[in-house]
């Protein structure tokens, strides 16, 4: 890697920011990178000293094995040191660090009237009634909590809590269906489940502790139920709204499981001792979407994961004392993990929560806030750029966005045209855009720009960060050099890399490691550029990314599949202008059954009970039969390309029957179901 000299449009770090940045050149990113890969021992040293061990590391800061036919894969950071996560993001600011009055949060509600300030010192002592609320619940070191909450700051207070006592928090997106909330829960087998009663989203209420009960009855009706008990958050909004809607909720209740937050938080002291963990302890485990359809509980241990998304935040983002930072990823993902809590208050940074949606009450609302809080760094997804770039720039005309300094991007490689739109409209042409890519997997960003170091190209996730060693394979596993494009790899870990999948080692090493030995494979296809630059291409397996959430087909089949009618089901990604893809399913029904369009809305109701409305089919097509090879396999190339409407489908040969394509693009779909 060189500094880049090329004839490619490139966006050069504004000097203003370059001046007070941690890392203000490329030449600076190039020796601190190499310092990274060279003395990786001294590199995280340094990082580490920065936080509070109750007791030293006796290991190496890294330790591993990523080569399956050595032996189990395995990762350890800081072997032997005692710590406690709550302790380092809360305590050490507030004891130590003099920023007790700090804000950490100001929480924006759903509807733009409601909001609260939170200081790290209001943060730390709900956290710590909220601990002492579990422990009175019998909940224990390594014993799992599952949290099905809205972005309110109960969300933070739980999982900080979890953290400070040992335990393992399991959140679950909100959005998920009590089908999958359950699946989750039962994996975990949680002790404890922490909900609200309901929540707005936008206009629409839903009721949540109902789809929480309905999640407790599945585990009951599947095996025995490992959740005692069930803390229920009152909303604030339903508290003092009323109205039709509000009035029909009404919160189901188990006098021997259900507790009420405020109750159970009113005689709380304020005072809990930290349990010191060991290093290597889980800190969290976060379900994603696995290509088999059942997802994986990822596994992400203290201390890795500490400095990881610590020092991926100060840098990627250039964090400084004075920033208002906003993450408009919901807590339910990694992003909110990382860089909602954790991330931003390991560096005692003040953040905006955001209970809402971008459109509600009206399409300016992200702006609003920005003005509101003066914002100086703005994380987004591509596909919330898309939504709003649809309404035109006017109605960020009505706003001062003069504070935002750092825009950042994550969830799906974004197009140019977003990202133009982004950077002149929204950052008025001088913020740069940081187009992180990661995953659940990665705890932190693994390729992104340091705003005032790397010169940009629209699209490219750009270069490595400290301590990721990238390489792009053939599909023999050859190391490809130069210009190149493949599959997309790791050679080494970094502290922020996922330990395992909960109760399952050796779907992680068959799922991660098995593929290329030596190798952690994410799953992506990457190209590299002349420059040396990284262009993510998008998923290999069959997953899909519908608005920066990543599902598997898999899931979604396995839903259709189960309407009585069906016979068999396909699922693959078209593109969609704002979602980026979206699903479109191929059904073939049973003998005699008619495909019609109550039956389409029964298999989209389907699949949202099953998996939750991000997953609902855009379309659904009817298949007499489904393009197979000889030995029966499923050609999803082709469905792909009948889905795009793409007639070059070049070599059929393999196909048992090749009439059946003839059929099938004679029935697309062309509008939305
Ligand atoms: C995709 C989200 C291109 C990628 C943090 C990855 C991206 C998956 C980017 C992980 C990006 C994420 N450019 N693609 N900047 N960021 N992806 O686990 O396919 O929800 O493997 O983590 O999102 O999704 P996950």
């Amino acid at each position: 890697m060189v500094v880049p000299e090329t004839q490619d449009k490139m966006y050069y770090p504004p000097e203003d920011l370059q001046r007070d940045a941690h890392v203000p050149d490329f030449n600076s990113y190039l020796a601190l990178y190499r310092k990274s890969l060279d003395n990786p021992e001294a590199f995280w040293k340094d990082i580490a000293d920065e936080f509070f061990w109750k007791k030293p590391a006796t290991g190496p800061m890294l330790q591993y094995n990523f080569d399956v036919t050595k032996g189990s894969i395995y990762v350890k950071c800081m072997e032997g040191a005692k710590t406690n996560m709550c302790y380092n993001v809360l305590d050490r600011h507030v004891r130590e660090g003099n920023l007790g009055d700090k804000v950490a949060y100001y929480w924006e509600g759903n509807s733009p009237d409601r909001h609260e300030t939170i200081t790290y010192r209001q943060l730390l002592s709900q956290v710590c009634r909220c601990a002492n609320v579990l422990k009175q619940m019998g909940v224990k070191k390594g014993d799992r909590v599952s949290i099905y909450l809205p972005m309110i700051p109960e969300l933070v207070y739980t999982m900080l809590a979890c953290a400070r006592i040992g335990a393992i928090h399991s959140v679950v997106f909100a959005g998920f269906s009590s089908e999958s909330l359950c699946e989750r829960i039962m994996d975990a087998q949680s002790s404890v489940l922490v909900t609200a009663d309901g929540v707005f989203r936008g206009e629409k209420l839903i009721n949540l502790k109902q789809i929480a009960d309905e999640a407790l009855q599945k585990c009951r009706e599947k095996d025995s139920c490992s959740v005692t008990k069930c803390v229920v958050v009152k909303h604030h909004v339903l508290r003092t709204r009323s109205g039709a809607a509000c009035n029909k909720l009404q919160t189901p209740w188990d006098a021997e499981y259900d507790v009420w937050w405020d109750e159970a938080m009113t005689d709380s002291p304020e005072e809990c001792e930290p349990e010191w963990l060991d290093a290597e302890d889980p800190l969290f485990i976060l379900y994603t979407s696995g290509s088999t359809g059942k997802p994986k509980g990822v596994l992400h241990a203290v201390a890795g994961y500490l400095l990881y998304t610590s020092l991926t935040f100060k840098y990627v983002f250039d964090h400084h004392h004075d920033d208002v930072f906003w993450c408009t990823a919901d807590i339910g993902w990694i992003t909110g993990h990382s860089y909602i809590t954790y991330g931003p208050l390991a560096n005692g940074a003040t953040s905006v929560l955001f209970e809402g949606i971008p459109v509600h009450p009206h399409v300016g609302r992200f702006w609003e806030i920005i003005e509101k809080y003066r914002v100086s760094k703005f994380y987004t997804a591509p596909t919330a750029i898309r939504l709003l770039m649809k309404y035109g720039r006017e109605p960020l005309q009505k706003y001062d966005l003069s504070s935002l300094r750092i825009l950042g991007t994550v969830g799906e490689p974004i197009n140019p045209e977003a990202w133009q739109w982004y950077h002149e409209a929204v950052g008025q042409g001088r913020c740069p855009v940081v187009d992180t890519f990661w995953q659940t997997e990665t705890g932190g960003h693994v390729l992104a720009p340091l705003p005032a170091a790397t010169p940009l190209k629209p699209g490219s996730a750009t270069f490595p960060f400290f301590g990721v060693e990238p390489t792009i394979l053939n599909e023999h596993g050859e190391e490809l050099e130069g210009e190149a494009e493949g599959y997309l790899v790791f050679r080494r870990p970094w502290p922020g890399i996922m330990r395992s999948v909960y109760r399952n080692h050796e779907r992680f090493e068959n799922t991660y490691f098995k593929k290329f030995p030596g190798f952690y494979v994410t799953g992506d296809g990457c190209r590299r550029d002349k420059d040396g630059y990284y262009w993510i291409t998008g998923r290999i397996d069959d997953m899909l990314n519908v608005s920066g959430h990543l599902m598997s087909t898999a899931e979604v089949e396995a839903a259709l599949a189960q309407h009585p009618s069906v016979a068999e089901a396909a699922a693959v990604s078209r593109p969609h202008t704002v979602k980026g893809e979206c699903l479109y399913c191929f059904v073939t029904l049973k003998d005699s059954r008619e495909f019609n369009r109550t039956l389409e809305e029964e298999l989209k109701r389907l699949v949202r009970e099953k998996i939750g409305p991000i997953a609902t089919p855009d379309f659904i097509q009817n298949a007499p039969a489904l393009p197979k090879t000889r030995s029966g396999k499923i050609m999803r190339r082709i469905l792909r390309q009948i889905a795009r409407n793409d007639h070059d489908l070049g070599d059929l040969s393999t196909l048992a029957d090749p009439k059946v394509v003839e059929v099938l693009f004679s029935q697309r779909r062309e509008a939305a179901a």
